[in-house]
């Protein structure tokens, strides 16, 4: 099976607290319920791109835990080829979410073994599948060499540019495409090719515009990974722009109407 995308990022642990509306500085408030389930965007970007039915290689990091040789090798076995992620000493990624009983989440990230993803590993487990995908919870550094590396190498390249971080104006100006919130892409004014989602409103990619359809909303932890997977994952499998926003679409609304970034537990 030749690949077609290769996305590079964080793979985390998530930590998912379900709670009424999330505690305000000094409050206390009873949760719902605990689960450990997979996330981090790298992870869940390839996922989404994987589910989608465009085989898809993911280099991230995961610590040499227990927690991150089942979530690697769940991963892998879920169609995510996981052969080229490295293993690096110390804990996995980690993020601890709460979703509110409007389906919003807030999330602290622990980055771990993301933290580890340096640029040298980066470039030489990168492939040659002919679109790659990063994000930014991966070193600066590592999304440099990696948008370096995959043009060298004749590939193109997408950022999510999220979380948004100062570097990602530079990062986003070197890549062929940009995928963001309308948060994130009033922070990168001319970037050229920009796909910017706004939420349950439209979506516009340069000329190109789709509305979501309307869901019940169960949390929307990963939608916006969801839409880039999908998005890119169709982009690369050739796709246009009409069908690939509407392939993207429908991933995140699958996306918000499941509990986690994922649609299964750890
Ligand atoms: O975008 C959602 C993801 O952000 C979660 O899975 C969490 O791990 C953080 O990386
Ligand atoms: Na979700």
């Amino acid at each position: 099976m030749t690949e077609l995308l290769t996305v590079v990022g964080s793979a985390n642990i998530d930590t998912v607290i379900k709670v009424a509306s999330p505690p305000a500085p000094g409050q206390t408030v009873l949760g719902r319920g605990i689960e450990r389930r997979p996330g981090g965007k790298g992870a869940n970007q390839a996922a989404a791109a994987a589910a989608s039915g465009v085989p898809t290689r993911l280099v991230a990091a995961f610590g040499d835990d227990q927690a991150g040789e089942t979530y690697r090798t769940r991963l892998n076995d879920r169609g995510v080829n996981t052969r080229d992620s490295v293993i690096v000493p110390g804990p996995s990624g980690e993020a601890i979410i709460t979703v509110d009983d409007r389906g919003e989440n807030s999330i602290i990230v622990i980055p771990g073994a993301n933290s580890l993803l340096d640029p040298d590993s980066a470039r030489f487990h990168l492939g040659d599948t002919p679109w790659v995908l990063v994000q930014l919870e991966t070193p600066r550094a590592t999304v440099q060499a990696v948008i370096t590396e995959a043009h060298a190498r004749g590939a193109k390249v997408a950022l999510n540019a999220s979380p948004i971080i100062p570097e990602a104006h530079e990062l986003a100006l070197q890549c062929d495409l940009v995928i963001v919130n309308e948060i994130e892409a009033a922070q990168l004014e001319g970037v050229q090719d920009m796909c910017i989602t706004r939420g349950a409103g439209a979506v516009t990619w340069g000329d190109e515009i789709a509305m979501p359809r309307p869901v019940t909303v169960v949390d929307t932890t990963g939608a916006g990974d969801a839409f880039a997977g999908a998005l890119v994952a169709a982009t690369a499998a050739g796709q246009s722009r009409h069908r690939a926003l509407e392939t993207a679409l429908n991933a995140s609304a699958v996306a918000v109407q499941h509990e986690g970034a994922q649609p299964w537990r750890l």
